[in-house]
């Protein structure tokens, strides 16, 4: 890499950084892709399925095809870090590191600019949206594989707790299904000093509450990997009268399908229980989000000796994460591997997500070249 690229990928990835979009408004972001893109000399399309981006170089007679995915959205999340480079919009972050993903992806497609000694097209996907709101989704209905087709799609994801630098590749799934759950539970309201009056929603919610955690325990094969966790429960305005309505929400994470099935069918049925026992009417609304992220082997092998030949370590044994990720999106439709590159200790505060997260500059160079790397590899072999 030479040392022009070197000095502009730290800079475009603090640009970015100071100045983070929310899923859904990528305007910004996506214009400076187009510009940073334009002054490589590399032709791209704009807006598609929303604020996506999508570049491409074709060399050569060769017809094959490979694609290379970022994501570009940031998170509603105010930054704590007191970097230089810090967010100037309030209480909007680049806290999950999409600012190094982009940076990384324009990287790779300034070496494959220049770059004479490859042949076939490389599509450069710039995805807006990935944080929930179905960026991946949108692009593919919007015709992503057949206006840009692409044999196969590789993406990677930068991981605090792993050493920087250091490439993790998983044999099958990388990241996992994620579906939201929302429960109302509707009694009967009363007095609370006559509870015998009424029917009391937040009664049958604690006992609800507590069954939906036998689902994992004991119904899910232990060897198999699953989460239910209910994160809100709002009932009652008053510390005297029993409300008519709970209302409780949560999210469940899976890595197969049939496990999936196996969780929401456990979900269902513990509600009707429930219901029954205390007389309650519940209503369980279940809303499935990212499938999961699930690598095939031969792709995951050409990641894995794509960043061998650049000289970094390998793991192969990196348990998989119960967070989602719409890459998955991508993979049920086409072959292809969605990596881990470290970032570093996380320390406190430093996790995804975090307030006092920041992609790690110094992993830059490695993921831009090991996306080049990758994409020449694929149209070859
Ligand atoms: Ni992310």
């Amino acid at each position: 890499m030479d040392s022009s690229l070197q000095q502009a990928l730290p800079q475009w990835r603090r640009h970015l950084h100071r100045h983070p979009e929310l899923s859904l408004q990528e305007q910004e972001t996506a214009a400076f892709v187009c510009r940073t893109l334009a002054s490589l000399g590399v032709p791209f399309t704009a807006d598609v399925g929303g604020h996506g981006v999508v570049a491409t170089l074709t060399r050569g007679a060769s017809n094959r095809s490979v694609g290379l995915r970022a994501d570009m959205d940031a998170l509603p999340i105010t930054e704590t870090t007191g970097l230089p480079h810090a967010s100037e919009t309030a209480g909007v972050m680049h806290a999950c590191g999409h600012d190094g993903h982009t940076a990384s992806l324009l990287g790779a497609a300034a070496l494959l600019a220049q770059d004479a000694d490859w042949s076939g097209t490389v599509h450069f996907v710039f995805q807006p949206a990935e944080e929930g709101y179905g960026g991946a989704r949108n692009m593919l209905a919007d015709g992503l594989f057949d206006r840009f087709p692409m044999e196969r799609i590789f993406g990677y994801h930068n991981w605090p707790g792993l050493e920087a630098g250091t490439v993790a590749v998983h044999d099958g799934a990388v990241m996992a299904a994620g579906s939201r759950v929302q429960i109302t539970v509707d009694g009967h309201a009363g007095h609370a000093a006559m509870p015998h009056l009424s029917r009391d929603p937040v009664l049958a919610s604690a006992h609800l509450l507590v069954a939906l955690q036998s689902v994992v325990s004991r119904n899910v094969d232990p060897l198999q990997c699953a989460v239910v966790s209910i994160c809100t429960v709002n009932a009652g305005a008053a510390s005297n009268q029993i409300p008519s309505r709970c209302e409780l929400s949560g999210t469940f994470r899976t890595h197969r399908p049939a496990v999936r099935d196996l969780v929401e069918t456990g979900i269902r049925r513990i509600a009707v229980g429930i219901a029954t026992s205390f007389d309650v009417a519940i209503d369980v609304d279940i809303q499935h989000g990212v499938c999961a992220t699930v690598n095939t082997r031969a792709e995951a092998e050409l990641a894995a000796a794509c960043a061998a030949e650049l000289g970094v370590p390998v793991r192969r044994n990196v348990p998989p994460s119960m967070a989602g990720e719409d890459f998955g999106w991508y993979l049920e439709q086409k072959p292809g591997a969605f990596i881990w590159i470290g970032n570093g200790p996380a320390g406190p505060g430093g996790e995804l997500h975090s307030p006092g997260y920041d992609f790690n500059d110094a992993i830059l160079p490695v993921a831009a070249e090991w996306l080049a790397r990758t994409a020449r590899r694929a149209l070859a072999s």
